[in-house]
């Protein structure tokens, strides 16, 4: 029997911790082919080659090389790019995760094609049509024909866009698969060690959104922030490429360098990064995924936004937000590390459900046979 071909699409930062357990839950499968694609969004080796490295990707099967560029060129080149790869060999699923341009990108070109699509971390929802990713979660969950979820707020959320039950599945968090796959590695790292920060109450930060980043009044305003907050606790702080890139040319880079509490790093790789998590006293960021896996581990997160896409991380979690107002007093009433128990299924086994479906999926679809 010919095996199906899955096309796995990667191609930004969060979307390799999402596309590695389910690769290496399909490589376990006699019944498909896992390929995986990278679109070239992200392309700094430290973006992307230690990522496939430490999470055990191989090289993409297919590189799109579509690199930088507005929201309409990243958007309309992956697509031109994806569809003439699709022509030439036609996948029999196209899985996409998050909510970066190359997962919409995506899910339009299946559709179109008549290629089910499924979309792992689907619902989601900041209700912020400012955030891009708002825009392209929205559009992506319209057009899948599995909408894998992580809690049962986003099956609400779909429900509400009246989207069938029948194309929803809440198969739970595959971030916490990512990092269950790599525990014994993250804790052997001596990230932690290497910047003597063991005997420290240290804080991890982070920040790459447009709206925090590109206005030079918003970013000053978090920096100001920043340097009060670090005379409580030390800051160190992984600086995303854009965000290198917009304090340069404000002039903020050296004054943040200068500061002896402030330690910028270059971005650091998945173990390296959860090795400092693991240690932190707290986490202050703007990135999603974090928000979750400071959950997962019970650390205190401070999110430097005024929504989130993922709530569940401030009812059930670890999570807070803050602007840059609150940033200082928010650190300063830290509570402790507490642990309670991780939302449903946030077990380290979501890839065997997204597996598990898709099979039984392409039984129903008569894409299996017995
Ligand atoms: C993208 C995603 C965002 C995700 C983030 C994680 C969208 C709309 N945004 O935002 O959801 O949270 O990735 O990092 O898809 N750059 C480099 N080297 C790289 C990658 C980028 O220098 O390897 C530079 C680019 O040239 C650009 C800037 O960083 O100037 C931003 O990159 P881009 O991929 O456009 O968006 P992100 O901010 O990374």
């Amino acid at each position: 029997m010919r095996k199906l071909i899955i096309d796995l699409i990667t191609a930004a930062r969060p979307n390799y911790m999402k596309i590695a357990p389910v690769y290496h839950a399909l490589c376990k499968e006699s019944w498909c082919e896992a390929r995986v694609v990278h679109t070239g969004q992200h392309y700094d080796p430290n973006m992307f080659d230690i990522f496939f490295r430490d999470l055990g990707l191989p090289p993409p099967d297919v590189s799109l090389g579509v690199g930088s560029g507005t929201h309409a060129e990243q958007t309309a080149g992956v697509m031109l790019a994806y569809e003439h790869h699709c022509l030439a060999t036609r996948p029999d699923w196209i899985v996409v995760v998050g909510d970066v341009n190359a997962t919409l990108s995506c899910a339009l070109v299946g559709a179109k094609l008549g290629i089910p699509v499924a979309h792992l971390e689907a619902g989601l929802r900041s209700y912020d049509r400012h955030m891009p990713e708002e825009i392209n979660r929205v559009l992506t969950d319209a057009m899948a024909d599995i909408l894998w979820t992580h809690s049962s707020d986003a099956d609400e959320n779909l429900r509400a866009e009246g989207i069938p039950a029948d194309r929803i599945e809440c198969v739970g968090n595959v971030m916490i698969d990512a990092f269950e796959m790599l525990r014994a590695k993250i804790e052997s790292d001596d990230t932690r060690a290497g910047l003597a920060l063991d005997e420290t109450r240290y804080a991890v930060l982070t920040l790459h959104r447009p709206s925090n980043v590109d206005v030079p009044k918003v970013l000053k305003s978090i920096v100001r922030s920043l340097l009060d907050m670090s005379t409580r606790m030390p800051i160190v702080f992984p600086v995303h490429p854009r965000t290198k890139a917009r304090l340069t040319t404000t002039g903020l880079w050296d004054e943040l360098s200068a500061h002896p509490s402030i330690r910028l790093l270059e971005p650091l790789s998945y173990i390296q990064f959860m090795n400092l998590v693991t240690g932190a006293a707290a986490v202050v960021t703007d990135s999603g995924g974090i928000q979750e896996e400071t959950t997962y581990l019970g650390i205190p997160c401070l999110t430097l936004r005024d929504n989130t896409e993922r709530p569940i991380t401030v009812t059930q979690g670890s999570n807070r937000l803050v602007s840059p107002d609150t940033l200082p007093t928010a650190l300063a009433r830290l509570s402790e590390r507490t642990r309670p128990p991780p939302p449903a299924l946030w077990d380290g086994h979501t890839a065997e459900r997204v597996v598990a479906n898709l099979k039984a999926r392409s039984y129903m679809r008569g894409m299996l046979h017995d």
